[in-house]
């Protein structure tokens, strides 16, 4: 029948992005997570306000340039020797931190943005 092979390529098509979003490294995502689990220590996004001065914002933590995306994907696996914490990400949330930090722009500690 037309409508019932119309809705099984709905489907598919459903399944299928939803897979490729799932794969993709996701900004929205990664700033949600940073906001969720990051923001207590670091200032993950400009003029949030709070967060510990002895701990690098994310916007110098990208401005350093000392860490691409390997060593970032390879420290947030595995925070060693460091003051941060472990906090057991899975791959894909590591993936989305990695390309939302390496997102931020060059901005300064409280400029406010
Ligand atoms: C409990 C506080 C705390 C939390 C929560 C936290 N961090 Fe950190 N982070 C630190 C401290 C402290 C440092 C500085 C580490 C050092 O100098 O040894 C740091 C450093 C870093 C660095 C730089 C490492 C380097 O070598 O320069 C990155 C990248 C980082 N954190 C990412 C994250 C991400 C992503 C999250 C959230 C998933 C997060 N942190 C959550 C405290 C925290």
């Amino acid at each position: 029948m037309r409508a019932e092979s119309l809705k099984n390529a709905v489907v598919i098509a459903i399944f299928l992005l939803s897979f490729k979003e799932g794969a993709a490294a996701d900004l929205t995502r990664g700033h949600s997570i940073a906001v969720r689990w990051c923001s207590e220590c670091h200032m993950v996004a400009p003029g949030q306000g709070h967060g510990s001065d002895a701990v690098p914002t994310f916007a110098e933590i990208k401005a350093s340039d000392r860490l691409d995306e390997a060593q970032l994907t390879a420290f947030l696996s595995a925070p060693e020797h460091s003051r941060m914490p472990n906090l057991s990400l899975t791959r894909a949330e590591i993936a989305d931190l990695v390309a939302y930090i390496k997102a931020q722009r060059k901005v300064g500690r409280n400029s406010g943005d």
